[in-house]
């Protein structure tokens, strides 16, 4: 392997001459009290750390971006922290979605604009995964992912809680009046107990393990729990890493290739993976300039069967159990029949190489192919004439008994009309209906909120009902569950068939066949078209118009149209 020189440094053009402008770079690296020795003829590696005061899953990275460090110094590097906005879950409205692609360009431009020659990015809450990664592929330097690992399983009387399953599900137990105000307040202090990400299998593990499985990881690293040393040195061996993939010139364009891609949707469906993985990992691989798309996933859904027993698809475990269990090295040697081993990883090794030696130490946690929890991928594809460019649905998380589907809709214009009558005694609604939710999508949210999984009105609840066919072109919680069909597209907002659809109307899922039908003649849909009045704009001034311009439809992947990469010619490096 040919090895960089110094002299070929992307820094160097900053540091090196003997120009006016090199002296003032220096001059004020040594305002700081940094030597030539410090920085000049080394790899100086960006930490790109999504920390906030604000991130309770990344409440641990003030600490553990001095173990990147020394790790990048101990490699001979010079680490350089850069903050960027810290997409937290849930405190982040109306939705961190909105931003994901606002941390993707933040991140591409911190790359871009400042003298540095490789990354650490420090992410793991649900969007700052996808965000970090579109931008280091568009920025092109070499760069590893440092996923923050899931925290503690919850603990209540001794029950293991799940983050985000088990809050809706006692939630449910508590409308229907068979939780205490003693017991629910109990378990507000014991379902989150420590730093690190949600711990069931939800956006976060979801994508902090696909960010693994294309390579851009360190092999083993996405299932380490937060709060383990083993994280520690993992974040110190990420940074000894980077340095050394300067030398190497190991871009994430070798990494990522379309056999990359291929394995991380393997991964996902036999994760019981978050529907929300669909939509990044579609704008991930775009990105990467490979032509993946929704079809890609369901083929893959109708091979892959799902093995990780982790909730919400699984019933007992959580991540901590999966780690225990030979973590994520242990799932892909169960997958290796439909895995590409020749692909390389951010260790710039394949993953043969990788999965010499690994093991799955418990077969309940990660199932033998033969013996999975589901027989078939985590996630299925629908078509039809209400969503013509595709829908997403988790079967492995919904009751069987709704797989094939037939009833009447129960319209809900937006989020707070659905928020008002939900819990009406009156509301006409029986197990049959199917809750349909529109205005919820990329544009119409705005930023496709998580309320897909539409809450099963209260009447039903206080009857035992804990399932329902829900249809929105809005996303959902991957700790979420249920009949949930999402991601409609197009949306509701922009015309898409479900701005079409009123109550009482009958609407046909058939989740085995791939199928979703809207039962109204077509001549009778277009005079509802020509009828449906224009979309009022949900932003008139900042980001969240530039948003609005800008936007792709879920089937796309949610990038904006000019960040991808076939969009004009590349950006060239700064004029220094
Ligand atoms: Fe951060 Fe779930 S809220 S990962
Ligand atoms: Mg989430």
């Amino acid at each position: 392997m040919t090895r960089k020189t110094p002299d070929q440094f992307r820094s160097a053009r900053w540091f090196a001459p003997d120009d006016f402008r090199s002296f003032g770079h220096r001059s004020r690296m040594n305002q700081m009290g940094y030597s030539a020795e410090d920085y000049i003829g080394k790899p100086v590696i960006a930490i790109i750390n999504t920390w906030s005061d604000f991130n309770y899953c990344h409440a641990h990275f003030k600490q553990r971006v001095e173990d990147v460090k020394r790790g990048i110094l101990q490699a001979g590097g010079f680490p350089v922290e850069l903050p960027a906005i810290s997409l937290s879950e849930g405190k982040v409205k109306p939705t961190s979605m909105l931003y994901r692609n606002f941390l993707a360009m933040e991140t591409e431009e911190l790359l871009r604009s400042h003298p540095v020659d490789g990354a650490v990015l420090m992410g793991g809450c649900d969007k700052t995964t996808p965000g970090l990664l579109l931008g280091a592929t568009s920025a092109g330097l070499p760069s590893v992912y440092v996923p923050a690992g899931p925290m503690l399983r919850g603990n209540w009387h001794g029950k293991v809680l799940g983050s985000g399953s088990d809050a809706f599900k006692y939630w449910d137990e508590r409308r229907a009046g068979n939780i205490t105000d003693k017991d629910w307040g109990e378990m507000e202090v014991g379902i989150a107990r420590s730093y690190g990400v949600c711990m069931t299998m939800g956006t976060a593990s979801t994508m902090t393990a696909l960010a693994e499985a294309i390579g851009m990881t360190l092999p083993g690293a996405s299932s380490i729990p937060a709060a383990d040393s083993n994280h520690i040195r993992m974040c110190a061996a990420a940074g000894r890493r980077a340095v050394e993939m300067v030398w190497e010139d190991l871009t994430p364009a070798k990494i990522q290739t379309e056999a990359a891609f291929r394995n991380a949707i393997t991964v996902a469906m036999a994760m019981g993976c978050s529907t929300n993985a669909v939509i990044h990992l579609l704008a991930m691989a775009r990105r990467a300039g490979h032509a993946i798309s929704l079809d890609d996933f369901d083929a893959a859904s109708r091979k892959v069967p799902v093995i990780a027993n982790i909730r919400p698809s699984g019933e007992k475990y959580l991540m901590e159990d999966f780690y225990y269990a030979g973590g994520f090295l242990g799932l892909m040697t169960r997958l290796k029949p439909f895995l590409d081993l020749t692909q390389i990883t951010a260790s710039g090794r394949t993953w043969a190489e990788e999965l010499e030696g690994a093991e799955v130490y418990n077969d309940d946690v990660i199932r033998p192919l033969d013996n999975p929890i589901y027989a078939e991928g985590a996630l299925a594809v629908l078509r039809g004439n209400l969503a013509p460019n595709g829908c997403v649905v988790k079967p492995s998380a919904a009751e069987p008994h709704l797989l094939r589907h037939t009833g009447p809709a129960l319209v809900f214009d937006d989020y707070p009309a659905l928020k008002e009558q939900i819990d009406r005694d009156d509301l006409d609604v029986t197990p049959d209906t199917v809750l349909v939710l529109r205005n919820a999508g990329p544009l119409g949210g705005p930023g496709m909120p998580e309320w897909g999984m539409i809450p099963i009105p209260k009447k039903l609840v206080k009857q035992g009902v804990r399932d329902m066919v829900r249809i929105s072109d809005a996303r959902m919680s991957g700790t979420s569950y249920g009949a949930c069909i999402l991601h409609v597209s197009p949306e509701s907002y922009v015309g898409g068939p479900l701005a079409l659809v009123k109550t009482g109307d009958r609407i046909a899922v058939d989740i085995p066949g791939r199928t979703i039908h809207l039962d109204v003649p077509e001549d009778e849909l277009l005079r509802r078209r020509a009828a449906l009045p224009a979309p009022t704009p949900r932003y008139e001034r900042g980001y969240g118009w530039m948003f609005s311009q800008h936007i792709q439809q879920a089937h796309e992947g949610c990038d904006f149209d000019f960040l991808r990469t076939d969009f004009g010619a590349p950006v060239s490096e700064p004029v220094i």
